[in-house]
């Protein structure tokens, strides 16, 4: 007998360094590189974050500084992939953008299959500089507005906010995306990650593997969750009719975006706790609504099916409230996922073994072969 788990349920696929989830009770653990997710949350920055997914440690002052300084060098996009932003149709899903413009990135770059350690990180800072630009960028040349060029002066969650906007964001404003990229930036061998690592066993390029996750991380079971998010809290509009909205969805058999998970079923996503956070805190200096129907939703979840929010569901209020429209939100979650991604492709290429498991075939067996004329 074959058995076959179905979605790779509880598979072990592989051993990695890069982050540890562990359900303990009724608690679940989220570490990167050893380091508790709360803490890196609340004490470092996404630079740091990067530099520790890459590096396997958290930099020193100087090697952080060095770093910072790199990544803030690399973030201008060559003319051609400004040319590919402003040739696509204003209608591109910008994920969609994001995933051709880093398939462009990697035509660019004429050592796209060179591979030594160096070499990888070269390409790893490059990718994870421009990804904000790239997203910054189309969304400006859409509304027809001008380009703001990247500054050297802020950090990488602040020039993402200040190329959105032309203006220097506030600190809580920038402190919050910081703490959402973080949180964001690497989950093992989620679906997106899995992808990535696919593709590194095959030993195709860098930028081949991160076009692969990034295809994958914008469908609506994954990273696409925000907006169906965001959708959902404009529908319901009031927290007064959350309770009906909820009873109405989980009769009629429908997924409520931003809840249940494959691993956290019974313990809440540690990530959905601090994001939860975030979102009250800028609900005090933003606009309250968004905060309010979520956590009408997310009572009325539990007391119909048990369902806990994932880390898709307050980055929705989180992100309205940074006043970033709908579609960005997973090109968010993607500016964040791309060290994680970074640091599994890596680890994939400097232990690689070709990922390809076996299918149970249940269809037709031994057919004889009718020809064309006499079916
Ligand atoms: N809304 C309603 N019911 C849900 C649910 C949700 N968001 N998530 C899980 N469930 C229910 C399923 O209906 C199923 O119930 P059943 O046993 O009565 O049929 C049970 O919980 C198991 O769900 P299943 O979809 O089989 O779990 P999974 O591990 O395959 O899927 C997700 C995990 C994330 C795909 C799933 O929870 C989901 O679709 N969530 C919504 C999308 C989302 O927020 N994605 C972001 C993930 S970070």
């Amino acid at each position: 007998m074959i058995e076959v788990l179905d979605g790779l349920k509880d598979v072990i696929a592989c051993e990695s360094k890069i982050s540890r989830i562990e359900l303990i009770e009724d608690k679940a653990i989220l570490e990167y590189r050893g380091y508790d997710i709360r803490d890196l949350a609340k004490n470092a920055t996404y630079e740091e974050v990067a530099y520790l997914l890459l590096y396997g440690e958290l930099p020193k002052k100087y090697e952080l500084q060095d770093f910072k300084i790199e990544l803030a060098e690399r973030r201008e996009l060559p003319p051609q992939i400004i040319g590919l932003l402003t040739h696509l149709p204003q209608y591109t899903h910008p994920m969609v953008v994001l995933r051709t413009a880093t398939s462009y990135l990697g035509s660019l770059d004429r050592a796209k299959d060179l591979k030594t350690k160096e070499e990888n990180i070269e390409k790893a800072k490059n990718l994870i500089a421009k990804f904000p630009t790239i997203v910054a960028y189309y969304h400006r040349i859409r509304l027809g507005k001008n380009l703001i060029p990247p500054t050297l002066e802020l950090s990488h969650a602040g020039n993402f906010l200040y190329m959105m906007n032309g203006l220097e964001p506030s600190k809580i404003a920038e402190r919050a995306l910081d703490a959402d990229l973080i949180l964001h930036a690497e989950h093992e061998l989620n679906a997106s990650t899995f992808a990535a690592r696919v593709a590194a066993s095959t030993l195709a390029d860098m930028y081949a593997c991160v076009v692969a996750a990034t295809g994958t991380l914008m469908g609506p079971l994954h990273g696409g969750a925000a907006q169906e998010v965001m959708k959902m809290l404009r529908e319901v509009a009031t927290p007064r009719r959350a309770e009906e909205y909820v009873k109405k969805k989980l009769e009629k058999g429908d997924k409520l975006m931003g809840f249940g998970h494959r691993i956290y079923k019974h313990v809440i996503d540690p990530r959905a706790l601090i994001l939860k956070e975030l979102a009250m805190e800028l609900s005090k200096t933003g606009n309250p609504i968004w905060f309010e129907i979520s956590e009408a939703i997310a009572e009325n979840a539990y007391k119909y099916k048990k369902l806990l929010p994932n880390v898709d569901f307050y980055s929705a209020s989180v992100y309205a409230n940074l006043g970033i429209p709908d579609d960005l939100f997973v090109n968010i979650f993607a500016m964040g996922r791309i060290s994680g991604w970074l640091a599994h492709i890596i680890e994939q290429y400097e232990n690689n073994k070709l990922i390809r498991p076996r299918a149970k075939y249940i269809g037709e067996l031994e057919r004889k072969f009718v020809p064309l004329d006499q079916r």
